[in-house]
């Protein structure tokens, strides 16, 4: 069997050849790999900077979409539970979620992650959420802040606010009507915070300068809390300095949400919604779709890098 793995951190994944997989134990099932994508956190995960990622040689992949050669149905195959640069991978059948007939693999590949981070963040990592609650989408412009607009509807959401550099970008999302208003991250943030008024949760996916920015200048109330959860680090800096009157002067929660501040069964129980929801997204502009025997050659490369790369085990 054909399968792709990091034997060092600072190398792309090798295309390899190898022993063919055992039979599929009790509970399992074969599934012939259609799509695995390269998320953020297989970039990570593949450089050995992710908390779940800390010994090689190994598969740096999460999740991915499989086909039963058997009956035909397609599954996503859930977060980590199988090794998905492969040809073929046995998984429990309780970590599959059946995926919609005509729905797209290589998309619900790409969708499916981005749509869990913002997700399982509305699920697991707030309580007690007002109806039509506010909410400010910062890093809004990426893939899986994108996706956070979508869920944050059908969490109730009354109110979206986004937040990022580009502000073409943002004028394009409430041009057309994804979100309702925007502030841009430079440097007019902090008045532009304060002008926001009370927000009722904050899905960050920039941290940084400009979460220690929003965190400062956020004119919440003393009645309403705002829940602030980070979800990534795009602008590549884990740190912030947080003045400590800026938590003693107003009612703020800090959570952060991905796995390891969830538990498993919390996944699994949300994600068939999630895959639900992804299969009704359309394709983002910038998925690119390559057979995984390239995966040495398009790894480093400034697509893969900026856009979203899937894997496709056997070819186009
Ligand atoms: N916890 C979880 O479950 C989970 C799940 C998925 C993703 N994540 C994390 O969430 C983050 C975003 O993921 P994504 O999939 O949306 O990534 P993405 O699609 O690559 O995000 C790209 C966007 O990020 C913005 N950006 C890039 N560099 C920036 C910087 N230095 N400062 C501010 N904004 C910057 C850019 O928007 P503008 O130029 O318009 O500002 C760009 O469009 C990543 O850190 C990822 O690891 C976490």
């Amino acid at each position: 069997m054909h399968y792709a793995q990091v034997q060092a951190f600072d190398q792309p994944p090798q295309y390899l050849e190898g022993p063919d997989l055992p039979a599929p134990a009790d509970g399992q099932v074969r599934l012939k790999v259609l799509a695995s994508a390269v998320h953020r956190l297989v970039q990570m995960r593949a450089k050995g900077q992710h908390f779940s990622a800390r010994t090689a040689p190994l598969d740096p992949s999460s999740d991915g979409v499989g086909i039963d050669e058997a009956t035909g149905q397609i599954y996503y195959i859930g977060a980590f539970a199988a090794a998905t640069f492969a040809e073929y991978v046995n998984v429990d059948k309780n970590r599959l979620v059946p995926i919609p007939a005509g729905a797209d693999p290589i998309a619900v590949a790409a969708l499916t992650n981005p749509v869990s981070s913002s997700w399982m963040a509305l699920s697991e990592r707030v309580k007690d959420l007002p109806s039509k609650f506010s909410v400010l989408v910062v890093g809004v412009t990426g893939t899986s802040g994108r996706t956070a607009i979508p869920v944050a509807r059908q969490f109730g959401a009354g109110k979206i606010i986004g937040a990022a550099r580009n502000e073409k970008a943002l004028q394009a999302l409430v041009a057309d009507g994804s979100i309702d208003k925007y502030i841009v991250l430079d440097d007019k943030l902090a008045d532009a915070t304060a002008a926001l008024g009370h927000v009722d949760v904050i899905l960050d996916y920039v941290y940084g300068n400009a979460t220690a920015t929003i965190l400062t200048a956020l004119q919440t109330g003393t009645d309403v809390e705002t829940q602030y959860v980070n979800i990534g680090t795009i602008a590549q800096d884990e740190s912030i300095t947080l003045n400590a009157q800026t938590l003693r002067a107003k009612k703020l929660t800090l959570s952060g949400s991905a796995p390891g501040s969830y538990s498993l069964a919390a996944a699994v129980q949300q994600i068939p919604g999630i895959v639900a929801l992804a299969a009704t997204l359309p394709k983002p502009a910038d998925v690119v779709p390559y057979p995984l025997s390239e995966v040495a050659r398009v790894w480093d490369t400034d697509e893969a890098r900026k856009k979203r790369l899937v894997l496709l085990p056997w070819g186009q």
